[in-house]
């Protein structure tokens, strides 16, 4: 991978407070206002995590560059009809983040391919997510295309 010093690995159930930290500062770069809106809403993030982590359900993976965690990306199954009917679960993808310092080296490509890796183990069928206009063209280098999906807010 990408330089030696960086590695990519799962991320441990004792240090998920760390992706709280990074989701917070991705949500800053998006210019979202999470802890004026949402006192107390990194504390559930992380334990929303945790508790799909727990049972098998998510994995989150972190690159860790010099002891610092630089990257992210959460990978979780969705509970849905097909997954009990069928085994056919699908996963979803949140929270790629790189820092800003240390993009455009392959790091997010490597936090991506490790977790698809986790996702067709957990049996997963097919794997979505909402992509930013940064994540547009990782996302079409790794072969994700536009599917049927439709929404309406409510
Ligand atoms: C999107 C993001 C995670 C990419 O991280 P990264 O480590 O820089 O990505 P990589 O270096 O692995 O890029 C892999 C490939 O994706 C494409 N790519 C990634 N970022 C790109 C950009 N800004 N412009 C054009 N292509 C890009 C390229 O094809 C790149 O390969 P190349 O460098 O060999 O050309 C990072 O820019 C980021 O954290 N952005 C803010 C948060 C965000 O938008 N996350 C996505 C949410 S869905």
């Amino acid at each position: 991978l990408i330089e030696a010093e960086v590695t990519v690995r799962p991320a441990a159930l004792e240090e998920l407070d760390v992706a709280g930290a990074l989701r917070a500062r991705m949500a800053e770069e998006e210019g979202l206002r999470w802890d004026e809106e949402s006192p107390g809403w990194r504390a559930r993030y992380v334990e929303f995590f945790a508790r799909k982590q727990r049972t098998g359900d998510a994995q989150l993976y972190y690159a860790e560059s010099a002891g610092r965690i630089v990257g992210m990306a959460a990978f979780s199954v969705l509970d849905e009809y097909r997954a009990a009917a069928f085994g056919q679960p699908r996963g979803w993808v949140n929270s790629v983040f790189v820092v800003p310092e240390l993009r455009r080296r392959g790091i997010a490509r490597e936090l991506m391919r490790r977790g698809l890796e986790w996702m067709r183990r957990r049996g997963c069928v097919v794997v979505r997510l909402r992509t930013s206009d940064d994540g547009e063209r990782l996302y079409e280098a790794l072969g994700f295309v536009r599917g049927r999906e439709m929404e309406l807010r409510l």
